[in-house]
């Protein structure tokens, strides 16, 4: 079986791929460009098993100049991850970015499959379509998004809709909520506050710290996208797929205080701008069609992240 996943050398991409090689019927053709703001030698880096694989095959190129119509010969699923990513950096000049590797390439990609009888065409969608909302969220809730980032990712979700409707791609969307572990990007909250403390460096709060994230582990978040694959009744669905356990981002500092036994230097600054308030996912989709049932708790995760940090700064 052939997988194709756009986005292989990032956070969720390179975890993605590991696990789906764990399936010695699988095989596995990754793209990535490198575009994200990861420095590229984190970036590479995650690409380091896979590279061994026999089974995967890595391609350098730009998702808006990639021959489709070879490189979709035999695929039978296709992950689309990649993109440009993050809520605060989506504002002035850096949004040509996000329309080119959220709206353009997922539409080409698109185009591309309607020639192409694939199985699943798998949409890789953010809790930051939703915008400011109360309680949990469900997937039927109207999307409001509050930054440049969040608009281009609900389109190429209405893009998904659309080649759906008319041609028939086999779109499923997944809503992730906030994800973290090794290899989370280095420009998210948990990855910067660890190396900060990591180096007695302050930390820095956007706001005061109260705003609360529904964090999602990364092998949570693999598990369920991975489940998608053999899962029946998802085709044309959207999915939540939220983490164990809601935080609030001061109450994240005071258990990496107390897994790292030491005083957080803190420093407030202005709350960003685009970001809600907070996030709650309502997982019972998820549950019910990929039997998703998030296992990690923030203190599991927490240490598995900080194990990785201190060993990427390190190399
Ligand atoms: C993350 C990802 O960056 C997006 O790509 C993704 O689509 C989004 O999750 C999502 O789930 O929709 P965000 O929730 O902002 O966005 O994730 P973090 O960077 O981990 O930030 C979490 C919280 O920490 C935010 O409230 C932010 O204000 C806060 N934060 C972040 C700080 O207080 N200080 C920092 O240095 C960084």
């Amino acid at each position: 079986m052939k997988i194709l996943v756009t986005g292989a050398a990032g956070f969720i991409g390179s975890n993605l791929c590991e696990r789906l090689l764990e399936d010695a019927n699988v095989e596995v053709v990754g793209i990535d460009a490198f575009v994200g703001p990861t420095p590229k030698k984190f970036t590479f880096q995650n690409l380091d098993n896979l590279l061994k694989h026999q089974r995967f095959t890595f391609l350098r190129e730009n998702l808006l100049e990639v021959e489709w119509e070879k490189t979709l010969e035999g695929i039978e699923y296709v992950y689309h991850l990649a993109g440009m990513p993050g809520v605060r950096s989506s504002w002035g000049e850096d949004f040509q970015n996000y329309v080119a590797f959220n709206i353009l390439a997922t539409q080409r990609l698109l185009e591309a499959c309607r020639h192409v009888s694939l199985k699943k065409f798998i949409y890789a969608s953010t809790s930051s379509v939703y915008g400011e909302k109360r309680g949990k969220v469900s997937e039927e809730l109207v999307p409001e998004p509050l930054s440049p980032y969040g608009i281009t990712k609900l389109t190429g979700e209405y893009l998904c809709r659309v080649y759906h409707k008319s041609f028939r791609v086999p779109i499923v969307i997944l809503r992730y909520f906030t994800v973290y572990g090794p290899r989370q990007r280095s420009d998210m909250a948990f990855h910067r506050f660890i190396h900060a403390m990591q180096q007695g460096m302050p930390v820095t709060i956007y706001g005061d710290g109260a705003q609360t994230r529904d964090f999602t582990y990364i092998d949570d978040c693999v598990a369920a996208t991975a489940a998608v694959m053999n899962a029946e009744g998802v085709v044309g669905e959207t999915i939540n797929i939220g983490g164990k356990q809601r935080a609030s981002v001061l109450d994240v500092i005071a258990l990496l205080e107390q897994i790292l036994r030491q005083r957080a230097k803190l420093t407030f600054i202005d709350q960003a701008i685009g970001e809600p308030k907070h996030t709650w996912a309502d997982i019972s989709k998820a549950e019910n069609l990929l039997k998703y049932q998030p296992a990690f708790n923030l203190e599991a995760g927490l240490k598995n992240e900080i194990d990785y940090i201190e060993e990427l700064y390190q190399s």
